[in-house]
């Protein structure tokens, strides 16, 4: 079985990339170890902490983040970071040639119960024209990532990444500790009968998209003319793991429980990661009016909403909204 620089490296992807690649999952395979012990590495349960947003953290969230975070300043590459659980950017080496940014832990609501979370990350080229501690190194669209990619921590832990080439899924060997190629180019389905929505919103969202999941609810009587199945894990990796694994679509889209703050997932190191390994597997990622990629962020911690999945059944979803 291949291991993950020489996959990287016939695929063409820079030897210094890799180097920081393979830094940044040497935390995630200490965050898989914590994960794996629970109860017994004593690291379930909330902190007393809050992050930047307001929420409270899981003591995994903060563990999960020290753990990247002082990973990635060891590293001479890293010009800056940014972290969900980080109020702005945190600056690494002057002369660093790389940004990365994650979620640290998605879906840790999740770790309690033992379901799935995941790690989700994103590299871009760093910016000459502007200082390590400069906000600007991370505005600027989806397009520009060179590396996205998310370690998810389930029956097995998985690393699906992309470097602009194919979207490839390696599978954590907890025998020697490396990450083994189990999937070269993964290519998921153009149709799909299965949609992840968190159906508990259902009456705070917009009439095109009410009307978009009733046509599906309705199922072969319905327009649609087939008989949907509904997913949902909590946990965007998760979701996205299944979806890029045998098709569907994930949406998480814009809803009226709070005017000042309509969507939920964050820009930079949740929809940005994801719609790259989405697109790269022949998937569709937007949110209700545009291409993810192409946005042109104005805010570290922007928000959007989330539409991806199989091609014809975005294009299907979109539809509502026009
Ligand atoms: O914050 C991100 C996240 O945990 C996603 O991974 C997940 O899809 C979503 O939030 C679930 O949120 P909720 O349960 O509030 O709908």
């Amino acid at each position: 079985m291949e291991h993950l620089r020489p996959v990287l490296l016939k695929g063409g992807t820079p030897p210094k990339l890799i180097t920081l690649i393979e830094k940044l999952l040497g935390a995630t395979k200490d965050i898989a170890q914590l994960v794996s012990q629970g109860a017994l590495a004593g690291v379930l349960g909330f902190s007393s902490e809050k992050n930047t947003h307001g929420e409270r953290q899981k003591h995994m969230d903060v563990i999960a983040n020290r753990l990247m975070k002082g990973c990635l300043l060891q590293h001479s590459q890293v010009r800056t970071i940014a972290s969900e659980e980080e109020g702005t950017v945190v600056a690494g080496h002057e002369r660093g040639h790389y940004v990365v940014a994650f979620d640290p832990l998605d879906g840790s609501s999740n770790i309690d119960s033992n379901g799935q979370i995941g790690t989700i990350f994103t590299i871009y080229p760093a910016r000459g024209d502007v200082p390590a501690n400069s906000e600007l190194q991370f505005r600027r669209p989806g397009t520009q990532q060179v590396c996205a990619g998310y370690v998810l921590y389930g029956p097995s832990t998985l690393l699906v990444i992309t470097t602009g080439g194919p979207t490839h899924c390696f599978t954590l060997d907890v025998a020697s500790g490396e990450f083994l190629l189990a999937t070269h180019q993964m290519h998921m389905p153009v149709d799909t009968q299965e949609f992840a929505v968190n159906m508990a919103n259902q009456r705070f969202w917009d009439a095109p998209f009410r009307r978009y999941i009733d046509d599906l609810l309705n199922g072969e009587k319905g327009p649609r003319v087939k008989r949907y199945n509904m997913r949902w894990n909590a946990a965007m990796v998760g979701d996205v793991h299944r979806i890029l694994t045998r098709g569907g679509i994930f949406i998480y889209p814009e809803d009226n429980r709070d005017l000042q703050q309509p969507a939920k997932l964050r820009l930079l190191y949740e929809a940005n990661p994801i719609a790259l390994l989405i697109e790269k597997a022949g998937g569709k990622a937007y949110t209700q009016t545009q291409r993810i990629l192409a946005i042109e962020p104005f805010e570290l911690h922007q928000r959007v909403a989330v539409i991806v999945g199989s091609a014809n059944e975005v294009d299907a979803c979109l539809g509502y909204f026009k």
